[in-house]
């Protein structure tokens, strides 16, 4: 077992990580002694998959499953979702679990920020994605008029219960899309990118050991600064050109649009900033051996003037966080156009 604590700048209150097989039995077992009311908040894939094992470890929990996908990350379902627990008398000492990937952590985590001005929320991630990302840093929200995460709150779970058993289930795609992120943080982080480059990356029993390593990572940068206002955009490394990609490639899922983004902005930080060019092309075969795929099939240019979009260019460039030398990172500036030249450049010599 392995248990990460995040104390919060400036606040007293933590949230606690616990890494552990049987994460569910643990939890059940937790909440019985503690006496609490709680609700299980999850979705059919994860209901179908887990619920006689919900039934067993949280017995007399009332669970509540939204439709699986993004496209049910919405008001509709957020509003369900409330009106599930104001019926089950939930009330201001009661504890959501949100049991399911980043699309149930994000309504729950939302839903338990509103009921009541706030209760407890307990994140059980059941996917890579949720495991080393999502479900740490407080982060939730809903898309809304057509614009993804335009609505949420900070709120911090009070606990989070990380189960390798639940990797086994994951379809191929979902453990690449984890993955992506995963490749990320070795970007940021020289011990990682070394176990990732010498292992096999699909190994699930590999990446349920380094789940923990990825916590403590995003734990590290959210807890300096847990609002994003400034340490925090380190974890946008390669999301500039990820996001720009993923407008408009349904197809792609977000983990391979940010296996993208870093290839092509690994390759940007060559002709910007000084870097360490042999790490590089070790970062850029990582990318490509999780990727497995043709890279030149994809018309990175054509999907860069969406970027202007993305909510993080608040300015009239295109701001960049690129790898540079192993576990270190720069951030740049280019205007739309250098941007789009970079990358049509950066798409010839990848065909
Ligand atoms: N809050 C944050 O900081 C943050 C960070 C990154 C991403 N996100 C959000 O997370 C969402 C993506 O998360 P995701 O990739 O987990 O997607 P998801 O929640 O849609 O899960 C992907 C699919 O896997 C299924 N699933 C879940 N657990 C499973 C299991 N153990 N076995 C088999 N199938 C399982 C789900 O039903 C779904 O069909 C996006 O909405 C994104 O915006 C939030
Ligand atoms: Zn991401």
């Amino acid at each position: 077992m392995k248990t990460v604590r995040l104390h919060w700048k400036g606040k007293a209150e933590e949230s606690v990580v616990i890494c552990r097989k049987n994460a569910l039995k643990f939890l059940g077992q937790t909440l019985q002694s503690s006496n609490t009311r709680a609700f299980v908040f999850t979705d059919t894939n994860v209901l179908s998959l887990y619920g006689k094992k919900i039934k067993r470890t949280l017995p007399d929990i009332p669970v509540f499953a939204m439709e699986a996908g993004e496209e049910h990350k919405n008001g509709e379902t957020l509003f369900s979702l409330l009106s599930a627990m104001a019926k089950a008398e939930l009330h201001r000492n009661s504890v959501l679990i949100a049991l399911g990937g980043g699309v149930v952590g994000d309504v729950g985590g939302l839903a338990a920020s509103l009921y009541m001005r706030g209760i407890d929320c307990i994140q059980v991630p059941t996917t890579l994605l949720a495991q080393v990302d999502s479900s740490v840093g407080g982060k939730t929200a809903i898309d809304f008029c057509g614009v993804k995460n335009l609505v949420g709150a900070f709120h911090q779970p009070v606990r989070v219960y990380v189960g390798p058993d639940f990797l086994k289930t994951l379809p191929m795609r979902e453990i690449r899309c984890g993955l992506g992120e995963i490749v990320k943080h070795a970007a940021l982080d020289k011990e990682l990118f070394d176990e990732l480059v010498s292992r096999e990356v699909f190994d699930l029993e590999f990446l349920g050991e380094i789940v923990p390593k990825n916590i403590e990572i995003k734990a590290a940068v959210v807890r300096k600064d847990p609002q994003e206002k400034g340490l925090r955009r380190c974890l946008n490394l390669g999301h500039t050109t990820a996001h720009a990609i993923e407008l408009n490639e349904s197809t792609l899922s977000h983990g391979e649009c940010v296996l993208l983004g870093i290839l092509y902005e690994s390759r940007i930080a060559r002709t910007h900033v000084p870097c360490d060019k042999s790490y590089l092309d070790e970062l850029e075969g990582l990318c490509r051996r999780v990727l497995s795929c043709d890279i030149s099939s994809f018309d990175v240019p054509s999907f860069a003037q969406s970027s202007v979009l993305d909510k993080k260019n608040t300015g009239k460039g295109i701001k960049l966080v690129v790898p540079t030398f192993k576990g270190e990172y720069a951030e740049i500036e280019l205007s739309l156009e250098e941007y789009t030249r970079e990358l049509a450049r950066i798409r010839g010599e990848l065909c």
